[in-house]
């Protein structure tokens, strides 16, 4: 695939992934974003003859690659394009009721980024599309020229944090009318045109928010977290693991929330000496801080500078 090597995108924290996931060889397992199959490979190898892999990706390229790379681990691994957030329909659809884990590696492979040809980097000259899966949702392209100035406002500042949003809607606004914006260049030149960073050796692309904020509304991740967060606890065995790396605090936030109030079910108020209410804690969180790659892995792979990785098992 465009000169495309099955090693180019380096699993992050892929020995603690492994440590904190498996923690039974024979149990079944879920990568739910098996991308060029990197962290699946490690677990796949991890499980004894009796263990067994289901991995899902929503993007049809990540499909073949992974079967690609994963086909050494024979038929106890299976790769299915679906999306993580129908993950009960999956299981149901193979007569599956609960799983030991389930693996989520957020965010985009770097296939994606640099060789899908959909528009996810501003380094690259590429149509403005964003999709996961191309064949499923709205382009980016399609946002960025028919949305209104405020809703693509609201979407900057929501998916993105960004606080020159007005600045930037203004801009397409204007680049709009005369000509639609077709490209990721196109875009990213428009507003390194209007804003105005000071000079720092290691500053951040301006473009680098907005281009986050239109992924995330194109591919409409939050949704699918929050979906996913709502269905996990009863898809889980009891001592089943959920594993999730996220690479911004939008994501993080909603993890690590989600685990918290799992962990501290009780709702009595605070001056009450013992439970009342009855809600027993649903998972216990294996990492109560989130854990973050050293120093030395991200020298080798800076994309693996924003991770941050929360465990919990289910009780
Ligand atoms: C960071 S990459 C995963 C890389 C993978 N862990 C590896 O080692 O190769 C994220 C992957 O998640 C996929 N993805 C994003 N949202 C998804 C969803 N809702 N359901 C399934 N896959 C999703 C993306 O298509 C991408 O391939």
């Amino acid at each position: 695939m465009n000169g495309y090597s099955l090693d180019y995108h380096q699993p992050v924290l892929l020995k603690e992934v492994v440590k904190y996931l498996v923690y039974q060889t024979d149990g079944l397992y879920v990568d739910g974003t098996a991308g060029t199959g990197g962290h699946s490979l490690s677990i796949g190898k991890a499980l004894s003859g009796k263990g067994s892999l289901i991995c899902l990706d929503r993007d049809p390229d990540a499909v073949r690659l992974s079967r690609e790379r994963l086909a050494v681990l024979g038929n106890r691994t299976k790769v299915i394009q679906a999306s993580y957030a129908d993950l009960n329909k999956v299981l149901e659809e193979l007569k599956i009721k609960k799983v030991n884990g389930v693996l989520l590696d957020l965010g985009m492979s770097s296939y994606q980024l640099d060789f899908s040809g959909r528009g996810f980097s501003f380094n690259k000259d590429e149509p403005l599309d964003m999709r996961m899966n191309p064949e499923s949702g709205v382009p980016a392209g399609y946002l960025i020229n028919r949305l209104s100035a405020d809703v693509l406002k609201n979407i900057l500042r929501k998916y993105g944090e960004e606080k020159k949003a007005g600045l930037i809607v203004k801009a397409i606004v204007r680049a709009r009318e005369k000509k639609p914006l077709t490209t990721s260049f196109e875009l990213a030149a428009l507003i390194k045109s209007v804003i105005h960073q000071p000079y720092r050796v290691k500053a951040r692309h301006p473009a680098t928010r907005t281009f986050q904020a239109l992924r995330i509304a194109v591919n409409k991740e939050l949704q699918n977290i929050d979906t996913f967060l709502d269905k996990i606890p009863f898809l889980l065995s009891n001592g089943g693991r959920l594993i999730v790396i996220s690479y911004h605090s939008l994501e993080d936030r909603k993890i690590k929330q989600a685990m918290f109030e799992w962990e501290n079910r009780c709702a009595c108020p605070p001056d009450f000496p013992y439970c009342v209410c009855g809600k027993k804690p649903l998972f216990r969180r294996i990492t109560k801080k989130g854990l973050k790659p050293v120093m030395e892995e991200i020298e080798k792979n800076p994309r693996a500078r924003s991770a941050i990785l929360r465990a919990a098992e289910r009780i």
